[in-house]
């Protein structure tokens, strides 16, 4: 799957440690006049000017050991007449909320040590899921809806038959719920296996040759665990298990493209987003949209390898709650490396972008002499590469030296995203947790 990049084109295809202490408590996401809403019930934030002095910062750092209250968050820059005054304005977010006695003496002893001390407000940030089960409330509108074939030029488009099998897969997405014990199996049909018969055995050829070898290594297992056969089409719950057994993914069915912000936001509790149906018959080797033989075939064995899949987790963790504006940026970046990425590997290029490892054309063409070869540079990705091509071939790839290379460059990126908080993934509550009171109000880009 890929996160829509436009409305109306075709997509292919300082986190430190957190103790147990400082995670956040949300109210529940709930509806509200069919918005969705949450804020941060437990934190309080306030910026204090301390004159630069001697062990002033334990000093104030002091009291909250002394009402022994938790720090989340500090950070400090010298204040706006600093050269007049020598003063430092101290950010500080900590647990407790202004109704407890505790903050409120917190205050009190911070005001006697300060110049000034200013309560802040609470930032409002676009509407994020804060655990996995408020997915459950997200991909429901599909660009294109329907079934989303509504383009003259998709195969299916003059196939009511096929129309009607997409529905009917589309629909199970729908009622899937995170809850369920499982992902419905689909039978597919001898049009369907016959696509996964013609493609599946020929794209096998290029991954020894050409898939980096980490992509190699777990097709293998997906072959001896997850009903990987040229004879028979995988079903996404014994992928989903195997994910969840090894690096704590999962998938859950979609029934088409998803907004970006949906799409990224699933990403940060591990969830990647398939679809279910098949390709149309007619052409196997082509397809206007992620399928699951794109899914499984291009992603699937990468969220099973830990450093790879970090690099989704990184994107995903950097969408939640971030301004409209990096939605794009962050589009660009798992363009071209979840999607298109290619990596060397003993002196030569190998590819572990999904978009390739799934597709006959872009797998020959990446590999001959005819695209450009940049180096991976995130930064330069998102803020000059945000236009490329989702209906022909790349014109060019972005390449790191290393998996760790291309993680490096991500992470540098993400962090330099603004934003009001620090958001942490606590993997055994399956919930997030933002160090700082915030409200996540519903926007149209949520
Ligand atoms: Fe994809």
């Amino acid at each position: 799957m890929s996160p829509a990049i436009k409305a109306g084109k075709r997509p292919f295809c300082m986190v430190s440690e957190m103790s147990q202490s400082t995670q956040a408590h949300t109210t529940p996401s709930v509806a509200l006049n069919s918005k969705k809403y949450f804020e941060t019930t437990d934190k309080t934030s306030l910026i204090v000017t301390l004159k630069d002095s001697q062990g002033i910062l334990n000093k104030a750092l002091g009291v909250f050991d002394k009402y022994g209250v938790c720090l989340t968050h500090i950070q400090s820059k010298p204040s706006k007449f600093y050269k007049k005054t020598k003063a430092y304005d101290f950010y500080l977010d900590f647990e407790g909320c202004y109704e407890d006695e505790s903050v409120r003496n917190i205050i009190s002893d911070l005001s006697k040590m300060s110049k000034h001390l200013t309560l802040c407000g609470t930032p409002q940030v676009p509407w994020f899921p804060t655990n996995l089960y408020d997915l459950d409330s997200t991909g429901k509108e599909i660009l294109g809806e329907g079934t989303g074939i509504q383009e003259a030029d998709h195969p299916g488009f003059r196939d009511e038959v096929y129309k009607s099998r997409r529905k009917y897969i589309s629909d199970i997405a729908y009622k899937y719920s995170l809850r369920d014990e499982e992902i419905p199996r689909i039978e597919y049909t001898d049009d369907e296996l016959g696509v996964w018969q013609h493609c599946y055995p020929k794209l096998k050829k290029h991954f020894q040759k050409n898939a980096v070898k980490e992509y190699n290594d777990t097709i293998k297992q997906f072959e001896e665990h997850c009903g990987f056969a040229e004879d028979n089409v995988p079903q996404l719950e014994d992928i989903s298990q195997y994910l969840q057994n090894t690096t704590g993914w999962r998938i859950r069915p979609v029934a088409g493209l998803l907004s970006q912000r949906e799409f990224f936001n699933a990403l940060a509790f591990k969830v990647f987003h398939s679809t279910q149906y098949i390709r149309h018959h007619s052409v196997p080797e082509y397809t206007p949209e992620p399928d699951l033989l794109h899914e499984v075939i291009g992603h699937g064995p990468m969220l099973a390898n830990e450093d790879y899949a970090e690099l989704s987790h990184m994107i995903g963790l950097a969408s939640l709650g971030c301004p409209d504006k990096y939605l794009p940026r962050l589009g660009a970046l798992y363009w071209f490396t979840i999607e298109f990425g290619l990596c060397m590997e003993a002196g030569q290029r190998k590819a572990y972008g999904a978009g390739i490892l799934s597709s006959f054309g872009e797998l020959d063409w990446c590999f001959s002499d005819g695209p450009k070869f940049l180096n991976l540079d995130a930064e330069d990705v998102a803020e000059n590469h945000r236009d490329y091509p989702i209906s022909t071939v790349q014109p060019y790839y972005f390449v790191s030296d290393s998996w760790a290379d291309a993680r490096e460059t991500i992470r540098q990126y993400c962090d330099s995203i603004p934003r009001a908080f620090n958001v942490f993934y606590n993997e055994e509550s399956k919930t997030v947790e933002v160090d700082r009171k915030i409200k996540g109000i519903y926007t149209e880009s949520t």
